[in-house]
């Protein structure tokens, strides 16, 4: 068995263990590559309210920000290192749910030591939450929430230390990822999840899903146990999530790539050998993270090489049928998929904005075929429409340019499955890991979390600039213009004409994060918003309230040392795009990120999630960590979003 300790190891350096490109000869070797702010800060000064900011001065140190009254409704709150949940005065929080609790009255209860046996796994709430969305209606409240991944550490008897050493081993890591639907209700005693609701459903890696689009039926999708290419079993790394005007549920296969291996060298053809190469699936003999493969043939590339080509894609998802077959829309493309955020264009056309979270890769933009038309048939809207990658110019602009066939000299159905081929062979900007995007719902503008990127501008052995998986060189450029991206930064687009569905915009960095206190000056340093009071690093889930305030959280180091010094754990912040002001709101314990952010049908209750503590959150001293939702309510009951 491996001796690979994957819990210590994040999906991104697997990926570079798996597919090493050359190393770092060390930091003092990395060029100081130039960096011309010249052009985006003269877009930004044309850019409106915000540039107020920006392009008064885009370093931290140069100006002060501007001074509008404060639209926040809250203190910030100081970093915080311990083992819970801090938010303001005035506010309190409350434990809704817990990986492990019971959404049936005849799910296993969970025990504090050994956690939840197989039998009964899938009637639980589901390990590690993420992206999450709230739907409602005449008075009863759908959460629907992803499970990203496990920590099979937990989820196994200890003496295992997270290694699957059977088939009901594996099936029981396959029901604890996925997606939870849940009725949550808010009683005398707060919020509940309400057991036995008919709504609530667990959707894991065994659950039926067609498939749509222009990938459906291609013989890269086809398997033995699907010869028509159109259903799968199971949704794969559910990260980021996203909704329809129409009040389904999209959830974002991300790192799929991990879950298949090989039990034996892989005969491949060159298709299958530069796909899997570019998407991260291994074909080296190994049990990788999950050792899937070696109790499920399905998940063994040797057996099955089309099966990992039905991954990576948005999956819509009915929370109010619980008998609806989710449906995988290969026509939004296949990447490692961070969330899907809606906008509509004013010809009535349905937009998604969609990040492919590694380093180096790309922003997607969806624009659908047909129009909208509120209570009219909306099955095929994300079934046809054309697929975009964006291009960032250093003076300010950027364009969406369109995948076709002729522009990629791919077919439909190729750009579909090889949707980062099709980027790269547009000529694509490299991006520093696009995370979370979201719509602001008062302004014409997306952001996109560029989480950071280690590699930017770091050199290879030769000296030559590291690439990305498709052998392009990421070279500082204007979004990502620091080498070595410990920090990250929001790059945020306003479409021309005020139309989502147009090809060009104009961009800008609403925040470049950094340690002000540590680096006096330069890229470091963050922008003029980012002070010794409100600084975080890896900017991740995102999601804009109904005021337009712009909820910021972060998955990045929490070690509060050097770089890190003076940022604490993980944490969520608001943003106002107007002023650029930006304001801690809460903490997470040590060890955890924050991810996935929803409202109550009233609008007097966050739900936030809390993925993966190392602290004994939220049980105490003795008791394995619970990836938790919690509640965040104001003391007066006021809004809070
Ligand atoms: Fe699952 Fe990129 O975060
Ligand atoms: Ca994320
Ligand atoms: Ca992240």
């Amino acid at each position: 068995m491996s001796q690979i300790d994957y819990d210590e190891l994040s999906f991104d350096d697997e990926d570079e263990m798996k597919f090493p490109r050359p190393e770092v000869q060390g930091f003092d070797q990395v060029v100081e590559r130039a960096v011309s702010r010249r052009g985006f800060l003269g877009g930004a000064l044309a850019f409106g309210s915000g540039a107020a900011v920006m392009g008064a001065g885009l370093l931290n140190g140069t100006s002060a920000l501007a001074t509008q009254a404060s639209r926040f409704a809250f203190d910030q709150l100081a970093p915080q290192t311990d083992g819970t949940v801090h938010v303001p005065a005035g506010y309190a929080w409350d434990v809704l749910v817990r990986w492990g609790d019971p959404l049936f009255s005849d799910a296993p209860a969970f025990d504090s030591d050994a956690g939840v046996p197989t039998e009964g796994s899938d009637r639980v709430f589901g390990e590690n939450t993420d992206g999450m969305e709230l739907f409602h209606q005449r008075g009863t409240e759908l959460l629907v929430v992803n499970s990203e991944y496990v920590n099979p550490k937990i989820n196994l008897p200890a003496e295992q230390e997270g290694k699957p050493v059977s088939l009901d081993d594996v099936t029981r890591l396959q029901n604890f990822q996925g997606v939870t639907v849940m009725e949550v209700a808010e009683g005398d005693a707060g919020w509940e999840v309400v057991v036995d609701s008919p709504y609530n459903r667990r959707i894991h890696h065994r659950t039926p899903m067609a498939i749509d689009g222009p990938a459906a039926g291609h013989d890269l999708l086809k398997t033995a146990a699907d010869p028509t290419g159109t259903q799968s079993l199971g949704t794969f790394n559910n990260c980021g999530s996203g909704r329809t005007p129409w009040g389904t549920y999209l959830t974002c296969e991300e790192n799929f790539n991990g879950y298949f291996g090989t039990s034996e060298e892989p005969a491949l053809d060159a298709v299958h050998a530069d796909g899997f190469k570019r998407y991260g699936v291994s074909t080296k003999v190994d049990p990788g993270r999950y050792n899937y493969h070696g109790f499920d043939p399905r998940f063994d590339i040797s057996q099955n090489p089309n099966e990992p080509h039905r991954a990576g894609y948005i999956v819509e998802i009915d929370p109010w049928n619980p008998d609806a077959t989710p449906v995988k829309h290969t026509a939004l493309g296949r990447f490692k998929h961070e969330n899907a955020a809606y906008a509509l264009a004013p010809g009535g056309q349905v937009v998604v904005y969609m990040g492919d979270d590694e380093r180096g890769e790309y922003m997607y933009k969806w624009v659908s075929r047909d129009v909208y038309v509120p209570g009219g048939d909306t099955s095929t809207l994300l079934s046809e429409g054309q697929l975009h990658v964006a291009k960032f110019n250093d003076d300010g602009t950027g364009t969406w340019l369109a995948l076709t066939p002729e522009d990629t000299g791919m077919a439909e159905a190729e750009i579909a499955i090889f949707t980062r081929m099709a980027g790269t062979a547009v000529s694509a900007t490299t991006m520093d890991r696009p995370e979370w995007i979201a719509v602001n719902p008062t302004v014409v503008e997306g952001y996109c979390c560029l989480t950071n990127n280690s590699r930017r501008g770091a050199l290879d052995d030769d000296g030559n600039v590291r690439t990305n998986a498709a052998g392009e060189p990421m070279i500082p450029n204007a979004p990502n213009p620091r080498e070595i991206n410990r920090y990250g930064q929001i790059v945020r687009w306003r479409p021309h004409n005020d139309d989502h569905a147009a090809s060009t915009f104009d961009w800008d960095l609403y925040v470049m994060a950094g340690n002000p206190t540590v680096h006096t000056d330069g890229l470091y340093a963050g922008t003029a918003n980012i002070n010794a009071g409100n600084m975080f690093n890896s900017p991740d889930g995102m999601q804009f309230d109904s005021s337009g305030l712009l909820w910021i959280q972060t998955d990045g180091d929490d070690d509060n040392e050097g770089d890190f010094l003076g940022m604490g754990n993980n944490q969520m912040l608001a943003g106002d795009p107007v002023t650029g002001e930006i304001r801690r709101f809460l903490t997470g314990p040590n060890g955890s990120e924050v991810t996935g952010l929803t409202w109550s049908a009233d609008r007097r209750t966050m739900f936030v999630g809390i993925q993966h503590p190392a602290a004994p959150f939220p049980d105490g001293e003795g008791a394995l960590p619970r990836s938790s939702i919690v509640t965040v309510k104001r003391a007066d009951n006021a809004l809070v979003g």
